[in-house]
């Protein structure tokens, strides 16, 4: 596998940058660059030298895209982008790796597995739904399914670290259940099944390690960090009761990961990453 075959779409995101790190002979390309929703500048794009796309863009607003603007960027983005991708992969024998993510589904099973049906609650789960499905037409595709994300830009490890450095304790829900993923190992996986030319397809892509809730995961990150914040649990139902432009989420998010650990991918433990990942935002 050649840095220089391949193309970083939203480059510039959470996973963009892991992306970049990983392969610095790729070549980025951010929104300005390619727009991947405007279809003449995706099928005009040079593709000649291309043999794998990263897709990392997406619409990730997930209460923005119930909006009625959001809605528009959702559709088009997360799947009107990701058909124009499928599409030049296919005319170009191009391979598309293109990420997921468990709001596909309602929630409602223990353990998600790559073939259960979509059921998307929301606005952005049905958008990535669609667009998971414009993916899988690309003849050479990985589809890889990840919830929780956590690398370099806003999130949930970030917000929990900030609120801890001005004295709060916050409440956070007790009932949405999951592991994250950290950019690293997404990246790893992702490089696993293309040195490796596993089968096409879909994979779960999460980290390993006994899931948790949101709340759990914050209390973590106060122990890790050393902090004094304490966490109140409170419910999905209450945390959005005053909410309510924001979108349904799914209450079980834990993806299943034997097809993964089938291929002979050794899993990173949540747990031990989010502790390295504390001890460097602190020591920034
Ligand atoms: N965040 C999570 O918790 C989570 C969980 C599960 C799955 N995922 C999935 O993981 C993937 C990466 O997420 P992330 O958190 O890294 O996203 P992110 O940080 O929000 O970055 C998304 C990137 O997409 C780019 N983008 C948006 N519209 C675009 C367009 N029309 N053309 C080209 N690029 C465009 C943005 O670039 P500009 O800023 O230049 O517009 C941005 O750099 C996404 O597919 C997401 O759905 C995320």
């Amino acid at each position: 596998m050649n840095d220089a075959e391949i193309l970083v779409v939203g480059a510039n995101g959470q996973l963009g940058t892991a992306l970049q790190e990983k392969y610095p002979g790729a070549k980025p390309v951010d929104s300005a660059e390619l727009d991947i929703t405007d279809r003449q500048a995706v099928e005009s794009f040079d593709w000649s030298n291309i043999k794998i796309i990263l897709n990392a863009a997406a619409y990730t607003n997930v209460d923005g895209a119930e909006s009625v603007d959001g809605r528009v960027a959702s559709w088009l983005v997360n799947t009107t982008g990701i058909s124009n991708l499928a599409r030049v992969s296919s005319e170009h024998d191009i391979t598309l790796v293109h990420i997921s993510s468990e709001y596909v589904f309602d929630g409602n099973k223990d353990n998600h597995s790559e073939d259960e049906p979509f059921s998307p609650l929301s606005v952005y789960g049905s958008t990535k739904a669609a667009g998971d499905i414009a993916a899988s037409l690309a003849p050479k595709h990985y589809i890889c399914r990840a919830t929780w994300l956590i690398g370099e830009g806003k999130n949930f490890v970030r917000t929990m670290i900030g609120l801890a450095q001005k004295g709060v304790s916050p409440a956070v829900v007790n009932d949405q259940v999951g592991r994250l993923t950290f950019t690293n190992e997404l990246v790893r996986i992702i490089d696993y099944l293309l040195q490796t030319k596993a089968t096409y397809g879909t994979y779960n892509s999460t980290n390993d390690g006994e899931p948790a809730s949101w709340a759990d995961v914050a209390r973590l990150i106060f122990t890790d960090g050393g902090f004094d914040s304490q966490v109140t649990d409170i419910s999905t139902e209450k945390y959005f009761a005053d909410k309510p432009d924001a979108a349904k989420r799914p209450l079980n998010s834990v993806l299943d990961l034997s097809k993964l650990h089938q291929t002979g991918f050794k899993s990173n433990d949540w747990r031990e990453d989010l502790n390295t990942y504390v001890k460097k935002e602190l020591s920034k």
